[in-house]
């Protein structure tokens, strides 16, 4: 029979090698008209080709529909009761994707127009001609498998959008890993560059030497304990990158703050960066312990500190200052602005007591326009292949882990202090 000739073609030409599952059930047609005899006329047209639904008025019609899923229908437009304009929008609700085609007899253009716009694929003129709607019941079910088909196709669009996603996620991963990488190289730079000043210092005391005594041997002595210090330091630190990369967050342990800044002392005794310019790490009045990884709070110090040491080429001075408050933040007083910033104000645990450890500089400042992009991943000024730009992202990444929080503030032309708040419980 013609009408199944074309819904089966259209199965076949839409799902060609079975990639897009074939909607292989017999079809329903829905046949709404308040009239006994055209109704029936119409079931024994399709009795043998589709399951079929009769309903003499829309109330039913839409019940039917809602019941049980239908793939075409064909509705009078004049009916009492519900018209057949409104038993359309009511299937269309039901099922946007059901094909409805209008019989109509002397509606004005208008009405049929309206049908059409209200989703109708197709109308005929009552009394209706047996050839004409079979092709016109056939073509709706033959747009509805392609509706089929496209529902189907764009839901493996949507899987396939969601894998996109998982691996853009996956990607994203991976390159924070390889970030991670460059703060283990970021962060051991420093050691390395202390160890290699002290071998430097060694080899010239040493120089051609076969016996060193005394005061000299004292001297290697001391460099050599200074070197051992620096090596345990970037052991430390690749552990530390190491048991982050098996996402195993570590060993919080509870730590002296004022036994960190003297390390961080130690550390930035001998730095490059130090250089002629003046250096001062207070310890605290009174010491407190810290729940946070003890290289944490030097690296994130450590990088503030040499950030200051380069805020300008000219002389300057660099203070490291350690307070503990007994009173939350009052976080409304922070306002982002040209020249102050808060970070992580999301995660942080603003709880009394809270330890301010600040890193305060006498250089340039910061220009409005940087003090936005700052803790951007790889935003430097300084010249190409002297900075990467990541000492501040990984400042925050180390704060925000022991919930604490960072606070800017600067002045073009006199300088800057960063402020880390910790909180101690
Ligand atoms: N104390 C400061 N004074 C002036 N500018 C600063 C200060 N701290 C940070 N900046 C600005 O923020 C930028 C980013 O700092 P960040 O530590 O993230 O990277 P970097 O210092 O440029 O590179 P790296 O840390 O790898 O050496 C700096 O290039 C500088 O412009
Ligand atoms: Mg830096």
């Amino acid at each position: 029979m013609l009408a199944s000739m074309h819904v089966s073609d259209a199965a076949a030409v839409a799902a060609p090698s079975g990639a897009v599952p074939k909607d292989t059930t017999r079809r329903t047609l829905l046949i709404v008209d308040d009239e006994e005899g055209p109704r029936q006329s119409l079931r024994v047209v399709f009795k043998s080709e589709y399951d079929l639904l009769l309903a003499s008025d829309g109330v039913t019609a839409i019940e039917m529909a809602r019941k049980q899923k239908v793939d075409a229908a064909i509705l009078d437009i004049r009916m009492t009761g519900m018209s057949g304009i409104e038993v359309l929008q009511g299937l269309k609700t039901v099922d946007p994707h059901i094909e409805v085609i209008m019989l109509t007899a002397y509606e004005t253009i208008d009405t049929v127009r309206q049908a059409l716009r209200l989703g109708a694929c197709d109308y005929l003129n009552k009394p209706f001609d047996i050839p004409a709607i079979r092709t016109a019941v056939a073509n709706a079910m033959e747009r509805r498998s392609l509706s089929f088909e496209v529902k189907a196709n764009s839901e493996k669009l949507r899987d396939l959008a969601d894998e996109l996603q998982n691996q853009r996620l996956e990607e994203a991963m991976v390159r924070s890993r390889g970030e991670i990488y460059a703060s283990i190289i970021h962060d051991i730079n420093g050691p390395l560059t202390i160890i290699s000043g002290f071998l430097q210092l060694i080899n010239q005391r040493i120089g051609d030497e076969s016996r060193i005594e005394g005061e000299e041997l004292e001297n290697v002595k001391d460099r050599l304990r200074r070197i051992t210090k620096q090596v345990t330091n970037c052991i430390e630190i690749s552990r530390r990158y190491l048991s982050f990369l098996r996402q195993n967050p570590g060993e919080t342990l509870r730590i002296s703050a004022n036994q960190s800044l003297a390390d961080l002392g130690e550390l930035m005794r001998v730095h490059p960066a130090v250089k002629s310019n003046e250096l001062i790490i207070g310890p605290l009045l009174e010491d407190v312990t810290v729940p946070i990884n003890g290289t944490d709070l030097i690296q994130a110090l450590r990088n503030l500190i040499v950030n200051a040491l380069q805020s300008t080429a000219e002389k300057h001075r660099v203070e490291v200052t350690g307070t503990v408050m007994n009173e939350p933040l009052k976080l409304s007083a922070f306002q982002d602005s040209s020249e102050e910033r808060f970070i992580g104000k999301d995660t942080f645990q603003n709880g009394a007591p809270l330890l301010a450890l600040s890193v305060e500089d006498t250089g340039l400042g910061i220009s409005p326009e940087n003090m936005k992009k700052i803790f951007s991943q790889s935003f430097t000024t300084q010249e190409s292949g002297k900075g990467t730009g990541l000492g501040l992202s990984i400042v925050q990444r180390l704060v925000s882990r022991a919930k604490g929080s960072i606070h800017v503030r600067t002045k073009v032309g006199q300088g800057t202090k960063f402020t880390i708040f910790l909180p101690l419980q």
